[in-house]
């Protein structure tokens, strides 16, 4: 059994709001990406909306089949949006308003009380919680230690690796991280930066459940996609009636 892919439709909205156009509308996408196979859909509500909107979490609550995975700030104001919507699951993530996208991981060993009650508002609402911290044992302790029910690892420094010594030792950290967390008793899931180069080493990690990947598919849909796309235009140009 493979790990379950989470497909994150975020960049199908900001090509969206680029241009202020209902297209292409990321509910679509996650249709197409659950009947491609994948086993859930994620979405970062960002603070300042440049992708997700709240109109995409609520549709996507009614329509996605597999699960609903929500990415978003520890802050009480989304934890009243995700006691609105309830999504499967809240992933907890840091956000800064300048970063391009989520660049670090969160930290749950400094931000403990904080951290320990949003946990505890999300899960009296049932929604189970996942921290999105680097590979760093004492993340994962300090994550179990706030009652996360899961980890989400950043692989981000993996994938940016410069050489093949530094892949193999952010790998290490990946694996050892995963471990601890499922020792713990902590379901695991991993993403961030991953593309279809550097995926299987994390893919082969057996105590990773589920990967969350978004940027690469995206990417690779517009090219693997554009050939067809022009197609359909010259067609229609061909017989403008
Ligand atoms: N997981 C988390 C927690 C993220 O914040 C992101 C990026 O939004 C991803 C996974 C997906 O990363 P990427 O778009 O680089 O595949």
């Amino acid at each position: 059994m493979g790990q379950r892919l989470g497909v994150n439709v975020d960049h199908v909205a900001t090509l969206r709001q680029a241009r202020r156009t209902p297209y292409p509308d990321p509910v679509t996408a996650a249709a197409i990406a659950e009947l491609a196979g994948a086993g859930q859909i994620t979405i970062h509500l960002r603070e300042d909306r440049r992708h997700i909107q709240e109109r995409d979490l609520r549709i996507l609550r009614e329509t996605v089949q597999t699960l609903l995975n929500l990415e978003m700030a520890a802050t009480q104001e989304m934890v009243k949006i995700a006691y609105e919507h309830k999504p499967d699951v809240v992933t907890l993530v840091p956000e800064r308003r300048e970063e391009l996208t989520t660049e670090g991981g969160l930290d749950a060993a400094g931000q403990r009380d904080h951290i320990a009650k949003i946990i505890k508002n999300l899960k009296d609402g049932d929604i189970p919680v996942s921290l999105f911290i680097d590979p760093d044992l004492d993340q994962v302790r300090a994550s179990h230690k706030v009652n996360a029910d899961r980890i989400e690892l950043h692989t981000g420094r993996y994938c940016e690796a410069r050489n093949e010594r530094e892949r193999s030792r952010e790998l290490a950290r990946i694996v050892d991280a995963a471990k601890a967390a499922s020792r713990l008793g902590m379901t695991v899931a991993a993403g961030h930066g991953l593309n279809y180069d550097n995926v299987l080493p994390i893919a082969r990690i057996e105590e990773i459940d589920e990967l969350n990947i978004g940027h690469s598919i995206v990417a690779r849909a517009v090219l693997v996609g554009f050939e067809r796309a022009v197609r359909e235009m010259v067609e229609l140009l061909r017989n403008p009636g």
